[in-house]
């Protein structure tokens, strides 16, 4: 059977600095074609290259209007694809074309409704119908309307040559323009946000029905294709994988595992600094289920020793990142004839670390990941995610039968429970609060409220605080509880838990666990505080 291309039909994204550029590819990923992020000033030689069918220019924080607003080059407009312009796209589109942009009076962040002016291939019959939501439908003046997000300071205030003003709101009556025949469109709104409930249907009609794409990218024939270029580019040669118990090393492990079996050893460094039993899982899923070659490394009482004394976190962290290396280095100097190194890298990481080199200062994250590339042992990297969102990294993740829990699990800190215990780390600590995490893990599962929250866990404090048992006073232990909401993890809020779940965890720990008295619950947001206490 001859291999789907996956990337035959294919989406350029041009950003132009909006927060929400990924979500654009992702909801483009999401209608099954593939598409990637560039800068917005893409070379000509680029831009052929990927020979897009259709091209998404993203919002931006700039105004139009300005002399030195950024601008697509003209040779995207003579690609002759067609173009989608999302609230600042549209702007710069619409001013490109002749049209006129202003600064408006009043800002609009937040919800709106659309009202549809004239038909046009983007929104013909979007708004028609009720939604699951009871969103949209036909309104008293007998157009459609559409719930839609939106969030822009500028506003087109008048229509180019050629464009159709198709939707309009009552504080920008030029919310949507569109050219059929040019196959240009603009919206001032932002289809891409889940805030906008018909967002992923007016993506799937730019990418389907106007650019013509077909939906090739789905987690089977995404696998597929991954198989089939580590099974060429590997031939033969062994590949080593180290394997942390987090979502992307698993998905790596299944995925290597299907395409060269016994080609593949992984090493699983167990530092001693893991939540309850984890190490354990990940032999139980990995080696016993999957028959995957795992060595375990149990290095636990090597990383305490390293640890011994130091309490300033960034030295925790070295030590940590330090100790890592040269274990997995140690391990993985007893495979002989080993040509590949894999890893977890995911197209995130990849945006990143692009953004930097050109000298974008948009992610501010820099964490030491536990786990860095061991220099000496001069490895070719195998990284058979760089091209997939973290979503995608789950679904592919369950269709390689990894267990839901395990694929949708909390994200963890490389140096585990080391940034949980305040302070210095040691063994005692670390056994209370992997029992204190268990408990509180399992009472948000059983509540239900386990995939509803971003990411929870308890810190140990090192203060010892008063009780009472029974009769007696004891002094024991505190242990703080954290569960935060976010989407990126740059920004979160401390997540609503109810006050019974809170009762009931508190009761557990403090009844089950003889060194805690007392438990606290964590309501700071990010920024100021972090998620992690460090
Ligand atoms: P902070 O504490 O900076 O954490 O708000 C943001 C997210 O990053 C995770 N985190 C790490 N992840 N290696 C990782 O792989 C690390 O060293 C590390 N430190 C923090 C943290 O758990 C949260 O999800």
């Amino acid at each position: 059977m001859a291999m789907t291309d996956i990337h035959a039909s294919k989406i350029l994204v041009l950003d132009f600095g909006s927060q929400y550029t990924q979500l654009i590819a992702r909801r483009v990923r999401e209608a099954g074609v593939y598409c990637e992020i560039r800068d917005y000033a893409i070379g000509e030689a680029e831009v052929r290259e990927f020979a897009p069918q259709g091209v998404i220019f993203s919002g931006g924080p700039e105004s139009a209007g300005i002399e030195a607003a950024p601008n697509p080059p003209e040779h995207i407009y003579a690609l002759g694809v067609p173009i989608l312009g999302i609230c600042y796209g549209l702007q710069i589109m619409a001013e490109r074309f002749g049209g006129r942009v202003e600064a408006a009076d009043k800002s609009e962040f937040g919800f709106a409704r659309v009202a549809i002016e004239s038909p046009c291939r983007l929104l013909r019959g979007i708004g028609d119908q009720i939604g699951e939501h009871g969103e949209d439908g036909i309104g008293p003046d007998g157009k459609a309307r559409l719930d839609v997000w939106m969030s822009h300071g500028d506003k087109v205030v008048s229509a180019p040559a050629g464009f159709t003003v198709a939707a309009s709101t009552e504080s920008a009556p030029i919310a949507a323009l569109a050219d059929d025949d040019r196959g240009l469109y603009g919206l001032q709104f932002h289809p891409e946000v889940t805030h906008t409930p018909s967002g992923q249907r007016i993506i799937e009609r730019f990418v389907h029905e106007i650019c013509g794409c077909q939906s090739l990218w789905t987690p089977a024939n995404i696998i597929g294709d991954a198989i089939a270029s580590v099974r060429e580019k590997v031939g033969a040669d062994q590949v080593l994988l180290g394997l942390s118990g987090g979502v992307d090393s698993a998905v790596v492990a299944a995925l290597l595992h299907r395409a060269i079996g016994a080609q593949l050893w992984c090493v699983f460094v167990d530092n001693g600094l893991l939540r309850l039993n984890e190490g354990d899982e990940v032999m139980a899923t990995f080696a016993a289920n999957m028959g995957i070659q795992v060595i375990r490394a149990d290095a636990g009482e090597r990383f305490l020793e390293r640890l011994r004394g130091v309490a300033e976190p960034e030295a925790k962290r070295r030590a940590i990142g330090n100790t890592f290396i040269e274990v997995f280095e140690q391990e993985a100097a007893r495979l002989a004839d080993v040509r590949w190194l894999a890893q977890g890298t995911i197209y995130p990481d990849v945006i990143e670390s692009a953004d930097a080199r050109t000298g974008k200062a948009r992610v501010i994250k820099s964490h030491h990941n536990v786990g860095g590339l061991p220099e000496t042992m001069r490895l070719e990297l195998l990284e058979p995610l760089r091209e997939l969102f973290k979503d995608e990294v789950r679904k592919l993740g369950l269709e390689l039968g990894l267990p839901r829990k395990m694929v949708y699990r909390h994200p963890f800190p490389g140096p585990g429970l080391g940034v949980r215990v305040i302070g210095e780390v040691r063994k005692e600590y670390c056994d209370i609060l992997r029992l204190a995490d268990a408990i509180f893990i399992e009472e948000l599962r059983r509540a239900g409220v386990y995939d509803r929250v971003s990411q929870a866990f308890a810190v140990f404090l090192p203060v010892k605080s008063v009780g009472v048992v029974g009769d007696a006073r004891r002094y024991a232990w505190v242990i703080g509880l954290r569960a935060v909401e976010t989407v990126d993890f740059m920004t979160a809020r401390w997540a609503r838990l109810d006050v019974e779940l809170l009762e009931a965890v508190s009761n557990r720990i403090m009844n089950e666990i003889p060194d805690v008295s007392r438990v606290t619950y964590d309501v700071s947001s990010k920024p100021p505080a972090t998620i992690e206490w460090e």
